[in-house]
C-alpha cells in the first residue's frame, strides 16, 4: 500500500475518519472497517456487479461473514423501497450493531448505503468505495445521507459519517466520459471557492483533465478532497460554513428543476458557477478577469457554461423555493474574489435577470 495518500476529516470530533486515495486498495478495507466487525453487506449497481462481489470475495477470504447485493440503478436505489427491502435483509441476516455496510458504486449508492447504515439499529458503520469522480471528491466525504421521495431528491436522510472512504482511482476506468467530465465541474468548484492550484492545474493541461488520464488526475482529486475535508470537519452539521460547498448549485437545481433532472448535475453546476460570477460581477465583488476564468476553464473541460435564454419565469421560481433561500429571500453563495466566499443576500430582481441576462445562449 505504498502510493495511498491519508485525508482525515472530523478531526476532534468523536467521529474521524480517513479518505484514502490510491490504487489497488481493495487490502485497506479491514483497516477502514476498524475491530468487531463480524458481518459485511456490500451494496452496488448493476453496472460495478464484478466489483462489488470482488470486493465481498476479498472480505470473506479476510474472515469476515460477507454478502453482496445489486440495487437498482442511478437516483431509483436511492428509494424508500430499496432501503426498506435493504433492511429486511439485514434483519433476516442477524446484522447486529457491530456489524458493517459497504457501499460500492457512484454517489446515489454510497448515499442509500450511508442512509440504510444510519438507520439500522440507529446506526451501523459504513464505509464508501466511491467509483464515480462526483462521488470520490464529494458524495462519499461529508457525512450526508439520503433518499429521495415522491416530492422530491434527498428529502429524507441523516447525517452519519463513514467509518472509512476509500478511493481507487482505477475504478475511474470505466467511468463513462460524460459522468467525468460532470465530476470534474465539483473539481473546478473547489479551486474557485478554496485552492486555486487547482484552476492552474486545469489550466496547464485541460485535455488530459478531460480524459482522466492526464497525470495531474490524482492531484486534482486529492486536493479536492483536502477542500471538502476541511470544509465539513470545520462545520460538521451544515450550519453556515459548509454553504461555499454550494457556489453555484442554487442556479443550477433550477436548471436540474426545469430539465427534469435530464441535465447531468456537473453540466449544471458548471452554468451555475458562471451565473454567481455575474451575480458577483454585478455585485461589485468580482472582476471581469475571474469572471472570465469561469467561463474559460469550464469550458476546456467540455462544460457548458450557458443555458437557454427563454426560461427564466420557471428558473426563478425554482431558485426561490430552493432549500438554501431564507423564507422569501434568496441568498447565494459569490466570491469577493478568487477563493473568497462569501454570501450575497437578497440580490434585487433586476440584477439576478441581468446575470441570467450574461449566461443566456
Ligand atoms: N451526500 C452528499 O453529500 C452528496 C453530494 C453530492 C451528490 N450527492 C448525490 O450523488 C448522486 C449522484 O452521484 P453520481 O454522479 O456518482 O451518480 P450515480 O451514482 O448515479 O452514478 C452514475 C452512473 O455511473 C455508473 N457508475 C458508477 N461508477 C461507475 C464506474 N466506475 N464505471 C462505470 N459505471 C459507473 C452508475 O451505476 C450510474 O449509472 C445524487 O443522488 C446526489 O444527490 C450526494
Amino acid at each position: 500500500m505504498s502510493d495511498a495518500t491519508r485525508i482525515p476529516v472530523g478531526e476532534g470530533s468523536g467521529s474521524a475518519y480517513d479518505v484514502v486515495i490510491g490504487t489497488g486498495l481493495l487490502g485497506e478495507l479491514p483497516g477502514l472497517l476498524g475491530p468487531g466487525v463480524e458481518r459485511v453487506l456490500v451494496i452496488h449497481p448493476p453496472a460495478l456487479r464484478a466489483t462489488g462481489e470482488a470486493v465481498r470475495d476479498d472480505l470473506g477470504a479476510k474472515g469476515f461473514s460477507a454478502s453482496v447485493i445489486e440495487v437498482p440503478d442511478a437516483e431509483e436505489a436511492k428509494s424508500a423501497e430499496v432501503a426498506s427491502f435493504l433492511w429486511g435483509l439485514l434483519g433476516r441476516s442477524g446484522f447486529t450493531r457491530s456489524d458493517a455496510i459497504v457501499g460500492v458504486g457512484g454517489g446515489t449508492v454510497t448515499d442509500l448505503a450511508g442512509f440504510v447504515a444510519a438507520t439500522w439499529l440507529r446506526g451501523v458503520k459504513v464505509v464508501h468505495v466511491p467509483t464515480t469522480l462526483l462521488a470520490m471528491v464529494d458524495a462519499a466525504v461529508g457525512g450526508k445521507t439520503g433518499i429521495n421521495t415522491a416530492e422530491g431528491k434527498n428529502l429524507v436522510g441523516a447525517f452519519h459519517p463513514p467509518a472509512g472512504v476509500l478511493c481507487d482511482l482505477a475504478m475511474l476506468e470505466t467511468l463513462p466520459p460524460k459522468d467525468f467530465v460532470s465530476g470534474m465541474a465539483e473539481v473546478i468548484k473547489c479551486g474557485f471557492i478554496a485552492d486555486p492550484a487547482i484552476l492552474d492545474l486545469v489550466e496547464e493541461d485541460p485535455e488530459g483533465v478531460k480524459s482522466g488520464d492526464g497525470p495531474a488526475v490524482r492531484e486534482l482529486i486529492e486536493r479536492s478532497i483536502v477542500v471538502k475535508a476541511r470544509v465539513v470537519t470545520a462545520d460538521l452539521k451544515e450550519s453556515s460554513l459548509r454553504e461555499v460547498l454550494n457556489y453555484g448549485h442554487t442556479f443550477a437545481h433550477a436548471i436540474e428543476h426545469v430539465e427534469r433532472y435530464s441535465w447531468r448535475h456537473g453540466a449544471a453546476v458548471s452554468v451555475g458557477m458562471v451565473y454567481v460570477a455575474e451575480l458577483a460581477r454585478l455585485a461589485g465583488k468580482l472582476d471581469d478577469a475571474v469572471v472570465d476564468r469561469h467561463r474559460s476553464v469550464l469550458a476546456s473541460v467540455g462544460l457548458p457554461t450557458s443555458y437557454r435564454g427563454d426560461r427564466w419565469p420557471e428558473l426563478y421560481a425554482a431558485m426561490k423555493r430552493d432549500k438554501k433561500s431564507r423564507g422569501s429571500i434568496l441568498r447565494f453563495v459569490v466570491l469577493d474574489g478568487l477563493a473568497k466566499p462569501t454570501r450575497l443576500e437578497g440580490p434585487v430582481p433586476s440584477m439576478l435577470l441581468a446575470a441570467y441576462a450574461e449566461v443566456s445562449s
